[in-house]
């Protein structure tokens, strides 16, 4: 079994010692040791502490030299869309002409012209793009990442997503977990209520057979599926034993807060909208929120989640990319902890949390990744600065030193 010590990090940030998410204040203790060092064997963490004592019992451990850098668990990014062809360059510069993400959807834009794109590439050159992006997320420190399909919206496109997403599995690092979207718009010609009988007798099935995903998810929204739809395709998903995730109040508040609580969901996604009842009532059930930064800015909003209130009621908050091509054209999760301190006012101890440990937990997780502690994979990032903070201080310059999964580097 090969082994590894990681040696002299001016800061090892831990995030040790929590057997679920931290809410509340507990999202602040980050459980750093400066000189810190651990100990890694046949993939997987063994010991953690000070260097000298790690160093009293090294073997024939490979010695990783990490003085003057940070060591941190690799993040975790709850939220991608990590599977589609081509991009969405119209759609920008529209925006950036003042058009909205809702005009630039009718106006022929949108999530369906990512779908026409997608449906037209073949497996091969969808997995091509896919790798590309899957590198793109290992550049960042990111180590685990959740991928939706959503782009195919037809039986055999959404299940080509999800092929797509298990080949990757078998040829990239980066862990995957996958989630079916097959309700993430309403295809051309059909009218919602045909689409979703096809959603939940053809898809959901086939989903499950062939065991291609974990969690279902699906965007309820104003112009996409409403309260009762999203109900309805939850609850079938539910039945065959998915978890489920949803894209909730996003653009509009339509009570999706509530829904995911009342569902029994893991996670209720984006939440832009969402008022203190809707907060109350994520409280309650105990679901997970999670945060998206990334896209408010890229669809040039300032309307935030109200991220403060919800570390105050005690949710367990998560933060993602939500890496799209639409909404959010980003798979950094620095650049997501720059926002979530700048716009969210969170700390930047908060933030790594709710990017680590927190989004481990969302994932189910919690016992194997997201933080650096003995029985835990040796997911792990090392980056260029001395103190944690600057991770999220820094903006639009990459720091990270390199990138280890199961102990091995991989960047
Ligand atoms: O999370 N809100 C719905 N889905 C994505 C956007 C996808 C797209 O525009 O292609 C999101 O923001
Ligand atoms: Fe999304």
């Amino acid at each position: 079994m090969s082994s590894l010590a990681v040696l002299h990090a001016s800061e090892l940030v831990t995030l040790s010692g929590s057997k679920r998410p931290r809410f509340g204040a507990e999202l602040s203790e980050v459980g750093i040791v400066r000189d810190g060092g651990m100990l890694v064997r046949g993939g997987k963490i063994e010991k953690v502490g000070p260097s000298d004592e790690i160093e009293k019992n090294l073997g024939d451990a490979e010695i990783v030299d990490a003085r003057g850098r940070v060591v941190m668990p690799g993040f975790v990014d709850a939220h991608t869309h990590l599977v589609f062809a081509g991009n969405r360059l119209g759609d920008f510069e529209r925006r950036a002409r003042g058009e909205t993400y809702e005009q630039i959807a009718k106006a022929g834009g949108g999530i369906c012209s990512t779908v026409e794109k997608t449906r037209a590439a073949s497996e091969a050159d969808l997995l091509a793009q896919a790798k590309t992006h899957a590198n793109w997320f290992l550049r960042c420190g990111t180590t685990t990442v959740e991928a939706k399909s959503g782009y195919g919206l037809t039986v055999e496109d959404e299940l080509k997503i999800l092929r797509v997403l298990r080949q990757l599995k078998e040829e990239v690092r980066l862990e995957i977990v996958s989630t079916f979207l097959g309700a993430h718009a309403v295809p051309k010609k059909l009218s919602p209520d045909e689409y979703l009988d096809i959603v939940i007798t053809e898809m959901l099935p086939r989903v499950t057979e062939e065991k291609l995903a974990e969690f279902c998810d699906v965007f309820c929204e104003r112009g996409y599926f409403d309260i009762d739809q999203a109900h309805k395709i939850l609850s079938a998903a539910k039945k065959l034993g998915l978890n489920l995730r949803g894209h909730v109040d996003q653009l509009t508040n339509s009570g999706g807060a509530k829904l995911m609580a009342e569902i029994g969901a893991t996670t209720a996604d984006h939440l832009e909208q969402t008022d203190g009842q809707g907060i109350a009532a994520l409280k309650k059930a105990k679901v997970q929120p999670v945060l998206l930064p990334g896209s408010v800015y890229a669809l040039g909003s300032s309307r935030y989640p109200r991220a403060r209130e919800m570390i105050e009621a005690g949710l367990g908050v998560v933060l993602a990319t939500d890496f799209n091509p639409g909404s959010s054209p980003t798979p950094s999760m620095p650049m997501v902890l720059s926002l979530a301190c700048t716009q969210m006012k969170l700390a930047p101890a908060e933030a790594i949390t709710a990017s680590t440990l927190n989004a481990a937990y969302s994932l189910n997780r919690g016992d194997k990744i997201g933080s650096l502690e003995p029985g835990k994979l040796a997911n792990f990032a090392i980056f260029d600065c001395e103190d944690y903070r600057e991770l999220a201080y820094w903006f639009g310059i990459p720091q990270t030193h390199s990138v280890y999964i199961k102990g091995e580097r991989i960047l």
